[in-house]
C-alpha cells in the first residue's frame, strides 16, 4: 500500500500519563493514532502518580501499538523509522517508551529517531497546516512557557520563557485553590466563561522582555481566597477563573504580538496543552486576523500529549539524519536549546 517515496514514521509518546502510538506520513498526514489515557486513574490522587503511570505504560503499550497498526491497516514492514520522546518528562514513564522504541528498532531493524517532547508539541501544528518560516512559536504546557523563533525546520532560538512556573502549572494550582479536581486547567477555562472579570489580579511581569512569570498571579489568587475566607466573604469561583484567565491571556498576547512585529514574522504557531484553552485560542485568532498573521493551533485532541506530534516531528528529524542508537537514554530534563 505504501509508495516507496513516502516516509512513514511510527511515533511513541509516554512522557506523562498518556500511552500513545501514531503513524504519520511525510510529517503531515496522520494515518492512525491510538491513545490510552490514565487520567481517570490519576484523578483519584489529585495528580499524576509517577510509579503508577510507569506501570500502566508497561501494561498498555502492546495494546496501543497493535491498535495503531490495525487502524492504519499496516505492519511494521511498512514503517520507515521509529520516533520516540526521550525527554523531558517523568523519568520512569520516558524509560518505558524509550525501551519500547529501542526494542522495536532492534527487532524490525528500523532507524531510531529521538524527539524532544516540546519539539513534538510544536510539530503538532504541521498536522493542521504546513508551518511557514520564519515563525514564532508560543509553547504553553504544564512544564513550559517559551517564545521561540524558528528560522527553518528544526532551528530553534529561544527569545523568552518563564522565570518560574509554567502557565499550565499555574492553571492547575489556581484550580486547586478554587476546589476544582485534577486536571484543573480545562476546568478553570470552562468556569471562566460563566464568570466576570471582577477581581483585581496583577498582570504578570508586564515588562519589555519576552520573559514570563506566573508565580505572582498564583500567589495573588491564593491570598485573595485566603483573605476572603478569613472575612467570611463569599468566593465567586467563576469570577476568579475569569479574572485569572483574562490576565494570562493579556500577558501572553501582549508579548507574543510584540515578538511577531519585532521579528517580522507572518506565521504564529501555538503549542502545548494550554493551547487547548478557549480564551487563548479566541483572543489570538482575533488579534492575528487583525494583523494579517497566519495563526496555527493544533486541533484540540493534539494540544495535549499524543504520539502524532512525535511522529510529525520525527519526520523532520529523520530527514535531518538525527538518529539514536540502541543505547538511547531517557532524559527527564532534556534541554531543547
Ligand atoms: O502539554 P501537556 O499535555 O503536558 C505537558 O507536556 O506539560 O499540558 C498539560 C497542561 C496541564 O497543566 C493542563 O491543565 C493544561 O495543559 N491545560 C489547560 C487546558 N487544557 C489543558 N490549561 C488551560 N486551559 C485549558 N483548556
Ligand atoms: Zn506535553
Amino acid at each position: 500500500m505504501s509508495n516507496l517515496k513516502d516516509i512513514y514514521i511510527l511515533g511513541i509518546e509516554s512522557s506523562c500519563d498518556e500511552t500513545s502510538v501514531s503513524i504519520v506520513k511525510n510529517g503531515v498526514d496522520e494515518i492512525a493514532t491510538a491513545v490510552l489515557s490514565q487520567m481517570d486513574t490519576h484523578a483519584n490522587f489529585g495528580g499524576v502518580v509517577p510509579e503508577i503511570a510507569s506501570r500502566m505504560h508497561i501494561e498498555n503499550f502492546t495494546i496501543v501499538i497493535e491498535e495503531c497498526l490495525n487502524k492504519a491497516n499496516m505492519t511494521m514492514d511498512d514503517i520507515t523509522a521509529i520516533a520516540v520522546t526521550y525527554g523531558p518528562g517523568l523519568i520512569g514513564c520516558l524509560l518505558v517508551g524509550v525501551n519500547v522504541a529501542t526494542t522495536l528498532s532492534y527487532i524490525y531493524n528500523k532507524p531510531l529517531v529521538p524527539v524532544h517532547h516540546i519539539i513534538g508539541h510544536i510539530y503538532a501544528n504541521n498536522l493542521v497546516s504546513k508551518m511557514e518560516f520564519p515563525l514564532i512559536a508560543l509553547v504553553v504546557s504544564g512544564g513550559h512557557t517559551d517564545l521561540i523563533y524558528m528560522e527553518d525546520n528544526y532551528k530553534f532560538k529561544k527569545i523568552g520563557g518563564t522565570l518560574d512556573d509554567a502557565v499550565g502549572e499555574c492553571y492547575d494550582k489556581v484550580a486547586r485553590v478554587i476546589d476544582l479536581p485534577y486536571p484543573g486547567g480545562p476546568l478553570v477555562d470552562k468556569l471562566s466563561s460563566s464568570g466576570k472579570d471582577t477581581y483585581p489580579l496583577p498582570l504578570p511581569l508586564d515588562d519589555d522582555t519576552y520573559n514570563f512569570s506566573f508565580s505572582g498571579i498564583k500567589s495573588a489568587v491564593m491570598n485573595l481566597v485566603h483573605n476572603e475566607n478569613q472575612r467570611g466573604n463569599e468566593i465567586r469561583n467563576a469570577d476568579i477563573a475569569c479574572s485569572f484567565q483574562n490576565r494570562i491571556i493579556e500577558i501572553l498576547t501582549k508579548k507574543t504580538m510584540k515578538a511577531l512585529k519585532e521579528y517580522n514574522v507572518k506565521n504564529l504557531i501555538i503549542a502545548g496543552g494550554v493551547s487547548a484553552n478557549s480564551g487563548i485560542r479566541n483572543k489570538f485568532k482575533e488579534l492575528c486576523d487583525k494583523e494579517g498573521i497566519k495563526l496555527t493551533i493544533p486541533n484540540i485532541k493534539y494540544c495535549t500529549d499524543n504520539a502524532a506530534m512525535v511522529a510529525a516531528a520525527g519526520y523532520f528529524a529523520y530527514n535531518k539524519k538525527i538518529r539514536a542508537g540502541l543505547d538511547l537514554k531517557a532524559d527527564a530534563n532534556a534541554n531543547m536549546f
